[in-house]
């Protein structure tokens, strides 16, 4: 029998939204054990919850430090060997920096950090380790997505001459418009969420696929964001002009207050050739337009996908796979990285996508209190 990667997990308790997808997304190929961790801050509540997942109580640890400590006492054969970071935003980068200086491989949920000066800290210190470090941008590990970078990169649509990204939710809605609320979620303060909401939370998600999906990176933005309220720093909604050249342009459109959306999150490339659609709330049918033919859809599981496609779908065509699948193909690229048995471009998220999305992020803030100008990337 194969021996399964040892996985702890930090946040992700069962008050959490993303906990259970990292649950089940790390069982899926049956690759990793989860062995331990520190789910919530309350010890009590800690234990509770291990217990109720089916965990032994001598794993669960007080708080990070201590487990890596402890962990650290352990033979190595025993030793959690990669740890998930599913907390809020903070925590990722004290969480990440000391797991990374003691040697264990990291899974961090998004935005990396709170600020890009932190990021780089974190590629210091990853670039003097042989480390696996992932960052877990979710929709990347969608088959369809991976058909459509494999596209672009084969040269399917031509060269890329415009690009669009939406990612509308409603859900902060209520929230922003009821002053005890808006000052008690955490997503909006900055010392818990970093210098922004709407574009730390999902802008970033779009930016990350966009250079995901075309391989190339983005040049410059302009921003013009919406905090809705003069009392509220944090933005929940913007508008975002990408160059990757002066030929070479699109937008990018976030928006946590478009009222009534769930989590439409949509991506269209379009190059000299044709275009490539995807739609998350729809994520089995990959729009392939071109002006020679009518509109063409595939699908997962058939053998006109890419290799890179076929690899991350585990049923036949017509069995319908979604977000746990996604993110289940980011942990397995994941392992194939620490077994030494990853074959693709793209298989997950780097630190390197993580370091993009911060300097994205804090250049997105930057552009739109200077005024709504053009800044430079690099
Ligand atoms: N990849 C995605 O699509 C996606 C989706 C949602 C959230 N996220 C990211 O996941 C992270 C968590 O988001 P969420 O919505 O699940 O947050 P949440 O507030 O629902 O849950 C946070 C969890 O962390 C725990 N926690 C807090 N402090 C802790 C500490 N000191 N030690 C251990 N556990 C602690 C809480 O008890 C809770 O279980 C955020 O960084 C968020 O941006 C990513």
């Amino acid at each position: 029998m194969k021996n399964k990667i040892r996985l702890g997990i930090l946040g992700g308790g069962g008050d959490s939204l993303i906990g259970i997808v990292h649950r089940i997304a790390s069982s899926m190929h049956d690759s990793y054990e989860i062995i331990g961790g520190v789910f919530n801050p309350d010890f009590s509540e800690n234990l509770k919850f291990a217990e109720e997942i089916g965990l032994k109580k001598n794993r669960i640890y007080e708080d990070y430090e201590k487990m890596i400590n402890e962990e650290l006492k352990l033979d190595e054969n025993e030793r959690i060997q990669a740890v998930s970071i599913l907390t809020p935003n903070f925590l990722h980068y004290p969480m990440a920096k000391k797991l990374l200086e003691n040697n264990f491989n990291v899974i961090c949920e998004k935005p990396m950090t709170t600020t890009y000066g932190e990021a780089k800290d974190l590629e210091k210190i990853y670039k003097s380790r042989n480390l696996t470090f992932a960052v877990t941008y979710t929709y990347t590990g969608y088959p369809m997505i991976r058909q459509m970078k494999e596209m672009i990169k084969s040269g399917e649509i031509g060269d890329i001459q415009r690009v669009d990204l939406q990612y509308y939710q409603g859900w902060i809605n209520p929230i922003i418009h009821d002053s005890k609320k808006r000052s008690e979620t955490w997503r909006l303060q900055p010392d818990k969420s970093g210098i922004s909401c709407c574009i730390g939370d999902i802008g970033t998600h779009a930016f990350d696929m966009l250079e995901y999906v075309t391989g190339m990176e983005v040049e410059e933005l302009l921003s013009d964001l919406n905090y809705v309220y003069d009392d509220n720093i944090m933005d929940v909604d913007g508008t975002i002009l990408i160059r990757f050249s002066d030929k070479i342009k699109g937008v990018i459109r976030a928006s946590q207050i478009a009222t009534g959306e769930e989590n439409n999150f949509t991506v269209a490339i379009y190059g000299k050739k044709g275009g490539l659609k995807w739609e998350q709330q729809n994520p089995n049918y990959l729009y392939y337009l071109s002006e020679s033919n009518p509109l063409r859809i595939l699908k997962p599981g058939h053998d006109y996908n890419s290799n890179f496609a076929k690899i991350s779908t585990k049923l036949p065509p017509g069995h319908p796979e979604g977000m746990f699948d996604s993110m289940a193909n980011i942990y397995y690229g994941v392992a194939r990285e620490i077994n030494g048995t990853i074959e693709f471009d793209g298989e997950y998220p780097s630190l390197n996508d993580g370091l993009r999305g911060m300097m994205f992020i804090e250049k997105a803030v930057e552009s739109h209190k200077k005024g709504n100008i053009w800044v430079k990337l690099n």
